[in-house]
């Protein structure tokens, strides 16, 4: 078997590809910029990039499975996810594992239309839809924020998020590549517990040795910011409707599903953070 990890400079790929080829099987990660991959371990690093057809066919060379996650706020995932899926099944992949999002059975159309053609595409899927990382707050679009002592945002003060450790989710890719338990699976994956915005806070402001804050801003007010830091329209769009989504409690659920599987509780936020922040 010969395993194509797409994402492998991001935190679910690096951690999978790292997983992967700890228990010496044959991995390819893959990246538009090879020289980014930091991954432990022996691996193939290959050039690949969704927007660049082209690049698909040496990274699908003799691979076998897949992982897959879109590029954050894919706007055309018809001309990226769509037809690479159909080019993998060309190639000879027998299997895609694919990383989408939490609550994407009620909202992010886009991305469905791209889980709806893997499954009808004759390869062996998973499907897995993680909740809220918290990886977002110590290397994602959050830290800056954290650091600085205030997170603004448009989630309202009520919304509850049940954060997963993106080695979890890798874990769960690396079970539903490997053996055949997890086929034709829709999964959604959260961390153990559902944490309001205090909750959060509290536990960022221990880790940090500071105060961190949440403070409610006006989705006005946070397109202004978005638009202003250089983020797209349409990305800036996509980060308001996530931010509804919250409102709306699309990402407080919590699961057992990452227990059930990796046979070990998932990991909370506060160990995370006391891991993270030495
Ligand atoms: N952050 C969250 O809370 C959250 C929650 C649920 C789902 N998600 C989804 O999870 C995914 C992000 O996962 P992550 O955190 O592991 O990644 P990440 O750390 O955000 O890194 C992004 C990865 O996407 C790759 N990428 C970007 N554009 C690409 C392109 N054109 N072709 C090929 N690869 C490309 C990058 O590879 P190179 O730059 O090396 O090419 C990089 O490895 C996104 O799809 C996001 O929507 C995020």
């Amino acid at each position: 078997m010969k395993f194509l990890v797409i994402g492998a400079t991001g935190n679910i790929g690096s951690s999978l590809a790292e997983q992967l080829s700890g228990e010496g099987r044959h991995v390819c990660a893959a990246s538009r910029n090879v020289q980014g991959i930091h991954v432990q371990g022996a691996l193939d690093k290959v050039v690949f990039d969704y927007d660049d057809p082209t690049s698909w066919i040496t990274a699908l060379s003799g691979v076998t499975r897949i992982f897959m996650i879109p590029k954050a706020g894919d706007p055309c995932p018809d001309e990226t996810l769509l037809p690479f899926i159909d080019a993998a099944a060309a190639a000879g992949a027998e299997r895609i594992v694919f990383s989408t999002a939490m609550g994407l059975d009620k909202d992010w159309r886009v991305l469905c239309a791209a889980e709806d053609h893997l499954i009808k595409s004759g390869l062996e899927y998973t499907i897995l839809r993680p909740g809220w990382f918290m990886q977002n707050f110590t290397r994602g679009f959050l830290s800056q924020s954290v650091k600085s002592g205030l997170i603004a945002f448009p989630a309202g003060r009520g919304s509850r998020l049940s954060f997963i450790d993106t080695r979890d989710i890798a874990g769960v890719a690396k079970v539903a590549l490997c053996d055949d338990d997890l086929l034709g699976g829709e999964f959604t994956l959260t961390g153990p517990e559902s944490l309001s915005w205090e909750e959060t806070t509290g536990l960022l402001s221990a880790a940090y040795g500071g105060t961190v804050c949440y403070e409610e801003v006006t989705e006005k007010q946070w397109r202004d910011t978005l638009l202003s830091a250089g983020l797209r329209p349409y990305r800036v769009e996509q980060m308001l409707q996530m931010a509804r989504g919250m409102r709306e409690g699309l990402y407080e659920n919590v699961t057992e599903t990452v227990t059930a599987i990796l046979g070990r509780p998932a990991y909370g936020l506060q160990a995370y953070l006391a891991e993270q922040i030495l």
